[in-house]
């Protein structure tokens, strides 16, 4: 069985969303779960994170930032094309309780998933602040989305073309305004720093980790972490964890274990179509 794209819109420059047939996903997928897509028979398995699903229509959306070879052989297909397989929906759904004030914050591709979270918590009763980041301003997508299912949306920016400079704003706002949870998700370094921003003022805050996968499942262990000082499993722990609760420097460390070989993959993928080995 393979999995039929329906629509591909461009998000942003390498940021892509799909829209995907998979009746059997959608049928239980919540918000905050994940899927392992393989784009072609012999592919590598990717994580990806939910940011829509329609049990009616039988489908299921996810978005991607072409960072090296998997994510960029997805940039090519179009609509219409047969992804080979998706799996899911995998690890934990968020909780979805209604909590009272809720910050919700993306970044970069993650803007995508967290609007997901977002509807679920204001249709729950919660007032929703939406923060939305990204590199600058050509960077910065789905704001409507997010104005439709936000009480408030805030916008920052690496280089201060889109919202507000930096991510400094956040102190003021959460010094300022209370919020009864924060749930993060985005660039390590990024959920890093919006969990010491809300640590003094004691937000809950949890945060989406995406430590390197392979089967998803619990059985390699590759996608260990260490929360409140216990190595857990990204994918059947979470792979929502406590924020104030992670070692970021771990995973930042452990992401970066594949380095050499993610580019010289990605850069043989480029100039020759891939390794000679994935070559028919
Ligand atoms: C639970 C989970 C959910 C995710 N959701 C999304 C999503 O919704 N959209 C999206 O674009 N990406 C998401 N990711 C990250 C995505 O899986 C990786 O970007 C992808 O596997 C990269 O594959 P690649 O072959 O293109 O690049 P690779 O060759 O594997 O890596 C290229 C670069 O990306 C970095 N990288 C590799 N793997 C990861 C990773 N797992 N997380 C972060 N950086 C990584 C490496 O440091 C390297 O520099 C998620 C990861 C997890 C674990
Ligand atoms: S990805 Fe294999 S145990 Fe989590």
């Amino acid at each position: 069985m393979t999995f039929r794209i329906l629509s591909k819109r461009q998000l942003a420059y390498k940021k892509t969303l799909f829209e995907v047939e998979a009746p059997d996903v959608a049928a239980k997928a919540l918000p905050g779960q994940f899927l392992i897509v393989i784009a072609r028979e012999g592919g590598e398995r990717v994580p990806l994170t939910i940011c829509e699903y329609d049990r009616q229509k039988g489908t299921v959306s996810f978005a991607f930032h072409e960072v090296g070879k998997t994510t960029k052989e997805l940039g090519t297909l179009n609509e219409g094309d047969r992804l080979f397989n998706v799996t899911g929906p995998l690890g934990n759904p968020s909780n979805i309780s209604r909590f009272g004030r809720v910050l919700c914050v993306g970044g970069s591709i993650m803007i995508a998933p967290i609007l997901l979270q977002a509807k679920a918590l204001k249709a729950e009763g919660n007032h929703v602040t939406t923060v939305l980041g990204c590199r600058g301003d050509e960077f910065l997508f789905m704001k409507e989305e997010a104005s439709a299912v936000s009480d408030e949306v805030h916008v920052a920016s690496d280089d201060g073309t889109a919202g507000t400079k930096g991510l400094d704003f956040l102190e003021e706002l959460v010094s300022s305004e209370r919020f009864d949870r924060c749930v993060v998700m985005g660039p390590v370094d990024m959920m890093k720093r919006v969990s010491e921003i809300t640590r003094p003022y004691g937000i809950p805050t949890f945060v989406t980790l995406t430590p390197i996968m392979i089967d998803g499942m619990g059985m390699c262990g590759v996608c260990r972490v260490t929360v409140g000082g216990k190595m857990m499993f990204g994918c059947v722990d979470g792979p929502e964890f406590d924020g104030h609760q992670t070692n970021f420097d771990e995973l930042i460390m452990r992401q970066r274990t594949m380095l050499p070989e993610e580019r010289l993959s990605s850069i043989l993928w480029e100039t020759n179509g891939g390794c000679k080995c994935e070559r028919k």
